[in-house]
């Protein structure tokens, strides 16, 4: 058992749900996934999002007591995927009682990346969302839908009906099409980027914005450079999003999901023994919205 230090919380997890960052981090692919631990995983037991019970508070913990409902992204500690897990008291917020310990499991880290990888939709504007069938796709479709904008979601086949039921305008086969050869948008919101910055400044309208959360090293190392300037020179905006995490940035979408103005998709529900499968299941995208692992 897990012992807190003097800003930490010990949490009794009850359900955490799996990120894509898990899968990275697991496999140490890619490259970026192995900051803090280049031969094995800088934590061993993964799991970043959590939603649990507070079993026991560190010294200098002031917002939370032991029976508190919580939930919360452990991006730094991890430790998701046990039934006691440490967290820095500043990682969590109260769970709101409308949530189960599933959903809210579902919103610390998917619930940021869209809300500010979408910031910048608008009424009429065109937005594209690469990677919008997974967990921050989900959420990120419906608020871009919600703000006026025309949005495509891009994904494998066995997704474009759900990003249609999530609110997608069109929707885009990533293995037939590539969407940086169709129509220009405002605003791409790339989950998975791999391409070069040629295509990506080619998917964009004069104006227009490219966001990138995730993708090969490669990739993120050639927009941060040649992204930049080759975006500025032609009226184009190239960049990586380094989302800002924690409860500020996630009761947001939470909020809006106990109003009923978002929906949560979970597509399945694994124990604690089947871990490997749920990982497995997410990371080799066959996962609808979001994967959540029921611990207690
Ligand atoms: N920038 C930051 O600060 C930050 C922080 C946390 C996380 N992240 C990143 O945020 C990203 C999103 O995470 P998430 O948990 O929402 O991921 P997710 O649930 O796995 O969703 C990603 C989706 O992209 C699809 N996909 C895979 N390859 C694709 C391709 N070539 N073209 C189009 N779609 C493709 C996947 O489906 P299939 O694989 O089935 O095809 C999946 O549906 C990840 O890259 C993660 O590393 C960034």
């Amino acid at each position: 058992m897990p012992s807190p230090g003097p800003s930490q919380v010990l949490v009794k997890v009850i359900a955490t749900s799996v990120n894509l960052s898990d899968w990275e981090c697991l496999r140490g692919d890619p490259m970026y996934a192995r900051i803090g631990g280049l031969r094995t995983p800088a934590r061993r037991v993964l799991g970043s999002d959590i939603a649990g019970i507070i079993e026991a508070i560190g010294s200098d913990v002031t917002g939370f007591r032991p029976g508190d409902e919580v939930y919360g992204d452990n991006l730094d500690l991890k430790g998701g995927f046990a039934e006691y897990a440490l967290a820095p008291e500043s990682a969590l917020a109260h769970k709101p009682g409308a949530l189960t310990f599933a959903e809210a499991s579902t919103i610390p880290q998917a619930g940021p990346i869209a809300l500010q990888g979408t910031a910048a939709a608008g009424p009429g504007r065109r937005v594209l969302i690469n990677g919008a069938g997974g967990g921050s796709g989900m959420f990120a479709i419906q608020l871009a839908k919600r703000s006026g904008a025309y949005v495509t979601g891009v994904d494998n086949a066995g997704k474009l009906d759900f990003m249609t039921s999530l609110g997608a305008d069109d929707v885009i086969d990533y293995r037939s099409q590539d969407f940086t050869r169709g129509d220009p948008h405002d605003l791409v919101l790339d989950n998975v980027a791999y391409r070069s910055v040629f295509a990506y400044r080619r998917s964009l309208a004069r104006g227009g914005r490219y966001l990138c959360v995730g993708g090969t090293s490669r990739s993120l190392l050639r927009i941060l450079t040649a992204g930049f300037v080759a975006g500025r020179l032609t009226g184009r905006r190239l960049g990586v999003l380094v989302v800002k995490l924690g409860p500020a940035h996630f009761e947001p979408l939470a909020e809006l999901c106990v109003s009923g103005d978002l929906q949560i998709h979970i597509d399945s529900t694994f124990t604690l023994d089947e871990v490997p499968q749920a990982l497995a299941h997410h990371g080799e995208g066959r996962a609808l919205g979001k994967v959540v692992v029921q611990v207690a």
